[in-house]
């Protein structure tokens, strides 16, 4: 790993000069008022990744998207495009697809009563309409949501927020990721994952977000890049993190292997032949490129102490046997590391509940997890009180700290 990124490198949001190494106070890691301001600042307001266009490629394909209370509905029209909608019947409010993946034929049906609407959101009718109101098909319509496509990623953003649109937020990015062509990638299998854990949702980023535990905590990641890992700082909503493998053979097997059979993708630069990429976005999640796959993950909150995941894996389309069995080899190193993760981040959480927890010591291989605390704390200034406020008194006290 490498130590502190060069100067230009330096987040906006702190200086490397005498940096405060203490994280969050362990209050905002238990307490339900802050976790509900997070939801409506930190994730309503904020781009999430729903999908990939590769996941809906015909008309009528969907995926749907649930996220702090919100539901969304992704789904390919009759003229090839993609709109994003709520997943929120007109009527009543039922979820108009229950599944978290699927196709409807000609409309969508909601299976309450019945209530259909187009593919592309509009109200078709409704059972019984002479018991009803007149109905307008736009404005009783499925209401839509702002969503992007930046490099074959579905963006939605549920309210509207200080983010600028995602191709302007990862405008830096932009030339080394095009060379992953992710956009032609197709679903790898039955490419969702997900998984809910009893933490916070911020322990999951402190961990993910520095690479000072690979030597200790993954042994297949050392083996994989170990030393040659780095990670560069927040900045503006985003960060990279890099690593190209190392020489060395290694001795686990699926890592040993891995280097051994990876296959050269002919529209890579020589420098991501043999490297992984992750794209770090602001709040709560990573695009990862890799030579066999491009993938995403991201966490949210369903209460303070409770935490979904999920993520998707994606792969060449014109994969040979080779790429496959790269591909199956990466995503083993990669399950074996979010189990070792999930153990850390369980740990870490669980220690903010002791009597004994005074506050965390960061090294400089930790300074990123720094960067996305003071951003916590500047889009939500009431983290930086040692103590929660009064009971019933979170959102005013943060929204008096706003002011001043
Ligand atoms: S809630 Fe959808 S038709 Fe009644
Ligand atoms: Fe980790």
């Amino acid at each position: 790993m490498n130590t502190i990124p060069a100067g230009d490198l330096k987040s906006e949001e702190s200086s490397y000069q005498d940096w405060d190494r203490g994280g969050l106070p362990g209050w905002t890691y238990h307490n339900e008022e802050l976790t509900e301001l997070e939801k409506e600042v930190l994730f309503r307001r904020h781009w999430q990744v729903a999908c990939h266009v590769s996941d809906i490629p015909e008309s009528g394909d969907y995926v749907t998207f649930d996220i702090v209370g919100e539901r969304a509905v992704l789904m390919r029209g009759k003229d090839g495009q993609i709109r994003a909608f709520h997943n929120l019947c007109r009527h009543r409010g039922s979820r108009v697809l229950c599944e978290s993946k699927g196709n409807c034929k000609r409309a969508i049906v909601c299976p309450f009563h019945g209530w259909s609407y187009g593919l592309d959101g509009a109200l078709l009718g409704a059972a019984s309409p002479e018991t009803l109101p007149k109905l307008d098909s736009i404005e009783h319509g499925l209401k839509p949501i702002e969503f992007e496509v930046w490099m074959g990623f579905v963006f939605v953003r549920f309210l509207p927020g200080d983010q600028p649109p995602v191709a302007e937020l990862l405008a830096r990015h932009a030339e080394e990721i095009a060379h992953y062509r992710s956009e032609t990638m197709v679903p790898a299998g039955s490419n969702y994952w997900s998984h809910d854990m009893d933490v916070n949702w911020k322990s999951v980023r402190d961990v993910d977000n520095e690479g000072y535990h690979v030597r200790m905590a993954h042994p297949e990641l050392q083996e994989l890049y170990g030393g040659n890992y780095s990670d560069e700082p927040l900045i503006n909503g985003s960060c990279r993190s890099y690593a190209e493998f190392t020489d060395t053979p290694g001795k686990i097997w699926s890592v040993q292997k891995y280097k051994k059979i990876l296959p050269k993708v002919a529209h890579l630069p020589e420098g991501n032949q043999r490297a992984w990429l992750y794209i770090g976005i602001y709040p709560n999640m990573v695009l990862s490129f890799y030579p066999c796959t491009v993938s995403f993950y991201q966490e949210h909150p369903i209460s303070a102490g409770r935490t979904h995941q999920r993520g998707a894996i994606y792969r060449h389309a014109d994969e040979s046997r080779g790429m496959r069995l790269a591909r199956y080899l990466s995503t083993r190193i990669d399950n074996e590391t979010t189990d070792e993760d999930t153990q850390l981040i369980e740990w870490s959480c669980e220690a903010m509940n002791s009597s004994a927890f005074d506050g965390i010591v960061l090294s400089d291989l930790e300074y990123n997890v720094r960067c996305y605390h003071d951003a916590f704390r500047r889009d939500l200034p009431v983290m930086n009180l040692d103590q929660p406020p009064a009971l019933n008194t979170v959102k005013a006290v943060n929204a008096q700290m706003r002011e001043i």
